[in-house]
């Protein structure tokens, strides 16, 4: 049988085009099991040309509508014995926040380099970008791209962040609105959500499991990822950042703007890792509930963690502050400054305007 299989294989080597790189054409993984997929390579190309361009109708055939896909499996390139679970990405794309698969075709270009050097390059993002066909393998959709070409030499994305680095990373064309995530994540920081290593701050009090408050042995880590806050609103739905409904392509919701009402709603995203009870009793700053909640009496409204908290991570303050100018203003010395006593003392002071209300400074 195993006999059998190995000359199978080397056939369709000989039947396969002789100029193609042999990455591409040793079919692993999922797409290679030809009990789904039985007539193989076929699936995909059609003709004798391997050249595929507008790919994501291709992809879509299997991983779009319904519909689409029975017309597949009518057509004998799909097999489904009944355990098949494939999920409609296509309507994901169609989400209001998304990744411009559908709208930006045709651009991506396969032997481009990532980070891109060009000013001027079309922004895109296809499925190939995020999916390598001829490895996707089970549990490992990212499985054979290529990370960041370092000299000569590229290696496989095997962190899902150095995927996304590729193009919110050091590129060139990144639009104007847009910063380099790559610096903002750096481990060498005052403070970082912890995607490429654990955070600077060993006691977070707020944090609720999986990840652990306070770190007490070697083995306890707490290490997110950026799909762990931007992807798929529906929890029971595919995975990854194809589409959401909220605004950033985010998990869930988050206000943003001052003056909002706070409610598990308002900061779901944040609450989703941070216990409320625990930031609105105070647990860490003192002054949270004021801030967040509000001050009735004084008619001062509450305002959004985006006022003070930058999600991503803050290269000159711990704790993640960094003021949104928009809200926050300088105080009458020109000030708008955060200033900590350390990770471990909760102390510390802000020098700042923010409501009409002069702190020069305020302490804690
Ligand atoms: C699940 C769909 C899929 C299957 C199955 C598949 N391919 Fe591909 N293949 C693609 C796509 C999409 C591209 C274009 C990739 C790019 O542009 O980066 C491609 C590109 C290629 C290329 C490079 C073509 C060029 O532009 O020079 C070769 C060669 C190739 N495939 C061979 C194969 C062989 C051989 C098989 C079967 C053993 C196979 N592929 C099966 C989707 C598939
Ligand atoms: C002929 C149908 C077909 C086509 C066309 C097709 N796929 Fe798939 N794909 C499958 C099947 C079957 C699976 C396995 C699903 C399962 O095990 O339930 C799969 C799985 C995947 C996975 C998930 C791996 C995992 O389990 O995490 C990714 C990612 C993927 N395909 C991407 C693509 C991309 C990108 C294209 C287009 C270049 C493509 N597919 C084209 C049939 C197809
Ligand atoms: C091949 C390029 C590419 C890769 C890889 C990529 N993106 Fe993007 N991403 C884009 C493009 C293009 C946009 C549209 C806006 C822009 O040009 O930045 C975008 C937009 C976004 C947005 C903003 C959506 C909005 O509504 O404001 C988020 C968030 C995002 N990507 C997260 C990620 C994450 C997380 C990863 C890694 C899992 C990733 N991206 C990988 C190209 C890419
Ligand atoms: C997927 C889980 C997750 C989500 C969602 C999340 N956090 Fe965190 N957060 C963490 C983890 C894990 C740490 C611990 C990092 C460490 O050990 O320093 C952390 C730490 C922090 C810290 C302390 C950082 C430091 O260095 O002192 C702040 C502030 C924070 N998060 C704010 C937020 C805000 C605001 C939001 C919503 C926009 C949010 N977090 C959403 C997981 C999450
Ligand atoms: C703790 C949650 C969280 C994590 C983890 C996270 N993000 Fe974000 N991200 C946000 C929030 C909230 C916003 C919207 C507010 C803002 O722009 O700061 C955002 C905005 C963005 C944007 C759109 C704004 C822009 O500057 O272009 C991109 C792109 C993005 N994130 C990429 C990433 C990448 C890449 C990673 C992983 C390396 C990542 N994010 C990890 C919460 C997160
Ligand atoms: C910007 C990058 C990006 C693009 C573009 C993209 N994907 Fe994905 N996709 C991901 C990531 C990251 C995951 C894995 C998320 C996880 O495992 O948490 C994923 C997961 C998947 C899965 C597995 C879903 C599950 O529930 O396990 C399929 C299938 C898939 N993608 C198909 C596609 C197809 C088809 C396209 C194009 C129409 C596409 N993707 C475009 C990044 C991308
Ligand atoms: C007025 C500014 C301000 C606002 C608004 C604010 N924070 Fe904070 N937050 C701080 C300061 C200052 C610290 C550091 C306290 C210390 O010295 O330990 C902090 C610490 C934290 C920490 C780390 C300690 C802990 O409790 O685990 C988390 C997490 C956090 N904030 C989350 C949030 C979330 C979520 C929101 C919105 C619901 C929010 N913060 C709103 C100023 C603010």
């Amino acid at each position: 049988m195993r006999l059998l299989l190995l000359f199978f294989f080397l056939s369709l080597l000989f039947v396969l085009p002789v100029n193609a790189t042999s990455r591409k054409t040793m079919l692993s993984g999922v797409h290679g099991d030809q009990r789904v997929m039985p007539k193989s390579c076929r699936a995909c190309h059609r003709g004798m040309r391997m050249v595929i361009r507008n790919e994501e109708q291709t992809c879509l055939n299997c991983h779009g509508s319904p519909v689409k896909r029975q017309r597949m499996i009518a057509a004998g390139y799909l097999r489904d014995s009944g355990r098949l679970q494939l999920s409609n990405i296509e309507s994901e794309l169609r989400k209001p926040y998304n990744h411009p698969v559908l709208t930006v075709r045709g651009v991506h270009n396969k032997d481009e380099i990532l980070p891109e050097t060009i000013v001027n390059a079309a922004r895109h993002s296809e499925c190939v970008d995020c999916h390598e066909p001829h490895q996707v393998s089970a549990g490992r959709p990212l499985s054979g791209i290529p990370g960041k070409r370092v000299g000569n030499f590229t290696t496989d994305v095997t962190e899902e962040y150095q995927l996304c680095y590729k193009c919110h990373g050091n590129s060139a064309n990144l639009p104007v609105d847009s910063s380099d995530k790559q610096l903002e994540f750096r481990p060498t920081n005052k403070s970082y959500h912890p995607i490429e290593a654990e955070g600077a701050n060993a006691y977070v009090v707020s944090l609720k499991p999986p990840y652990v408050a306070r770190k007490e042995r070697p083995g306890d880590i707490s290490i997110i990822k950026c799909t762990d806050c931007h992807g798929n609103d529906n929890t029971n739905g595919p995975k990854g950042p194809h589409g959401s409904i909220y605004r950033g392509l985010l998990v869930a919701n988050y206000e943003m703007e001052d003056g909002r009402s706070e409610s598990t709603y308002a900061y779901a995203l944040c609450y989703r890792c941070h216990d409320r009870t625990s930031l609105l009793n105070d647990e860490s700053f003192p002054y949270h509930s004021l801030h967040i909640l509000g001050n009735r009496g004084k008619n001062l409204p509450g305002t959004s963690c985006f006022t003070c908290h930058d999600a991503h991570g803050s290269s000159s303050n711990p704790f993640l502050i960094s003021f949104n100018p928009e809200v926050v203003e300088m105080n009458r010395d020109g000030k708008r400054q955060f200033k900590a006593q350390g990770v471990t003392t909760r102390h510390g002071s802000c020098a700042l305007k923010c409501h009409g209300v002069e702190h020069e400074p305020k302490s804690y």
